[in-house]
């Protein structure tokens, strides 16, 4: 796809309606200077991609702060190990559900903004993510699905992505999902403060508050197959050295499985959210 010159930032589309790849050196990055270009190009695109900035843990957290506040991800740091790997990581476990579609940070009023993303450890087999626009998969919807689903409510947990990964859990396991993170109601329209509209929609959403359980499972199953179709989606397969930014917001995401063995470890570090889901 050609090269869009963007002031002085080159871009690259990697598809024609999600993901851009940016042409930027770490100093660049690092300098804050092309922030505000940044940003704008993240909600427009929802995922850009350096290749070769080798940031290392400290350099992505300066980077981070270039974009909006940083989030405390653990109660000690900004910077947190994805891993699935229980040796690696004390949440390993509930991170096993990245290989579901899902939005992160549902369980609170206000998701995050964007996310950032650089690998430490690869898995020579899979460990690719893909996205999804949300944006794009409203903008297209048909009218009257739209009337259907403006104004339907619905509820979001962490219960519901996990039980699709470890279905029959103890009772003591349920409950925990339960207290660590209660339920949480989102529309499934999201009316941005910029006028954009997109879905909430993922692994977390349970059911659509009002609908019965056949009902509920056929809207949520219609707006998943519809929103991660080929035209909406963008696969990043990862190298050593990438520096990847997604819009949280306008997005989902998920990891396609991987050899746990392969010790695959990235550092996330996170923007907080600006905006409640409304
Ligand atoms: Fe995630």
């Amino acid at each position: 796809m050609d090269a869009v010159e963007n002031d002085a930032v080159t871009r690259r589309d990697l598809s024609p309606r999600i993901g851009s790849e940016v042409i930027l050196s770490k100093e660049a990055l690092l300098s804050g200077v092309y922030a505000e270009q940044l940003r704008e190009m993240l909600s427009q695109r929802g995922v850009l991609v350096v290749r070769g900035a080798f940031f290392d843990d400290a350099e992505q957290q300066a980077f981070t702060k270039t974009l909006g506040t940083p989030m405390a991800q653990t109660e000690r740091d900004e910077v947190m190990k994805i891993s699935m790997d229980t040796r690696v990581h004390a949440s390993a476990e509930f991170q096993r559900g990245n290989v579901l579609w899902h939005i992160d940070m549902l369980s609170a009023e206000t998701p995050n903004f964007a996310s950032i993303l650089s690998p430490r450890v690869l898995s020579d087999e899979g460990g690719e993510t893909d996205f999804a626009s949300t944006y794009a998969a409203w903008d297209d919807l048909p009218e009257d699905e739209k009337r259907a689903y403006e104004g339907l409510r619905v509820i979001h947990s962490l219960e519901a992505s996990q039980l699709m990964v470890n279905p029959e859990p103890s009772l003591a396991k349920l409950q925990f999902w339960r207290d660590v993170s209660p339920p949480r109601e989102h529309p499934l329209v999201w009316a941005h403060a910029s006028g954009r509209k997109s879905l909430v929609l993922g692994a977390s959403a349970y059911y659509v508050i009002g609908k019965s359980v056949e009902e509920s499972r056929q809207i949520l199953t219609r707006l998943r197959e519809w929103t991660t179709q080929p035209q909406y989606s963008y696969r990043h397969e990862w190298q050593l050295g990438d520096l990847l930014i997604w819009d949280n917001t306008g997005t989902m995401h998920r990891v396609l499985p991987f050899p746990l063995e392969s010790g695959r470890l990235m550092s996330r570090t996170a923007i907080e959210g600006e905006e409640p889901v409304a």
